[in-house]
């Protein structure tokens, strides 16, 4: 990778990874791309070259490739799943009306492409425990669809037309930085706040609604490293299963009220999240990305909740 342009780079994940990009990459070598409305701010602006990209607009993608040279792609726009389900029109018009934009552009200009796959590409006939890399994906939301779909683009790409194609299925994901918007797995972040900010938490799964998590930093580590991974020894491209931690939310709460013993959580179930989780898998069986790119991660649940709360107190300024 010389040149990167990150599309999406002011949401959850694209606002972390284009600042760890940059600190791993020279300098101005890796670009914000963002749509009007979610300009980059502070640091992320600071820190390097931004550009309009709107991923629906195959013209801007294939501008800032030629403007800056870009070798690499990461494509991070996508609706998540609850507000997909509200908007299934524009998931599917950002998810893989973009995802094809953006494989166009890559083939045309020769660019490997990163797009995430999710757990929400799994579906209720799935094996949910220790659910296999190569099973069912019969996903009944449109977010899942959008996953599903894209991961069978992106291979077709792959192999029809050369186009350097990978991505991991991501667990939900949790971090202090950029909040997650619109997720079935959100709740696992929300919590986070609800016990630092002293507040009661209302949880929207019910007990037993076990789903795969992942700390932010293990997330962005596993996305630059599929990408710099050795393509011969890749079996799969698209997508690979990769985890580090499964739980329920009486398991987080548990955690949680170790370091916070005051903390109190009850239960409003949201039917649609609730739905969608018990479609997704418990629990990830992530053997292949071990053995062909050496994925290891490195938070598990108490790891992560020691840094959550440690820097949840200082992001809240929060003194105790
Ligand atoms: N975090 C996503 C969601 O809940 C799953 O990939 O929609």
């Amino acid at each position: 990778m010389k040149n990167i342009l990150v599309i999406g780079s002011t949401g959850q994940i694209g606002s972390e990874l284009t600042m760890k990009l940059r600190g791993l990459y020279p300098e101005g070598n890796v670009v914000a791309g963002y749509i009007p409305g979610a300009e980059p701010k502070g640091q992320l602006l600071e820190s390097g070259p931004s550009a309009v990209v709107d991923i629906t607009d195959s013209r801007q993608i294939a501008d800032a490739v030629e403007r800056y040279d870009v070798d690499t792609i990461y494509n991070l726009a996508a609706l998540l799943s609850a507000v997909a389900e509200a908007k299934p029109q524009l998931a599917w018009k950002i998810g893989l009306g973009g995802l094809f934009n953006t494989l166009e552009v890559a083939r045309e200009k020769g660019c490997a492409v990163f797009t995430p796959s999710s757990i929400g590409s799994f579906g209720l006939s799935t094996p949910h425990t220790k659910t296999p890399q190569d099973t069912i994906q019969r996903p009944d939301t449109m977010y899942g669809v959008t996953k599903v779909s894209g991961e069978l683009l992106s291979d077709y790409y792959a192999k029809r037309f050369g186009v350097d194609t990978r991505s991991v299925r991501f667990p939900g994901l949790i971090s202090y930085v950029a909040p997650p918007g619109g997720g079935t797995t959100d709740y696992a972040v929300d919590i986070y706040y609800a016990a630092v900010k002293g507040e009661t938490f209302k949880c929207p799964l019910k007990p037993g609604t076990l789903m795969d998590m992942m700390y932010m930093p293990d997330a962005l580590r596993a996305a630059v490293e599929i990408m710099e991974a050795d393509p011969a020894r890749l079996k799969h491209r698209n997508s690979f299963n990769i985890a580090s931690m499964s739980f329920d939310p009486e398991e987080i709460f548990t955690k949680i009220k170790e370091y916070v013993p005051e903390f109190k959580m009850v239960y409003e179930l949201d039917p649609l999240r609730q739905h969608i989780a018990d479609s997704w898998p418990d629990s990830l069986d992530d053997t292949c990305a071990r053995e062909e790119w050496d994925w290891k991660p490195e938070y598990d649940l108490d790891a992560m909740t020691r840094d959550m709360l440690k820097n949840l107190k200082i992001k809240l300024e929060v003194n105790n």
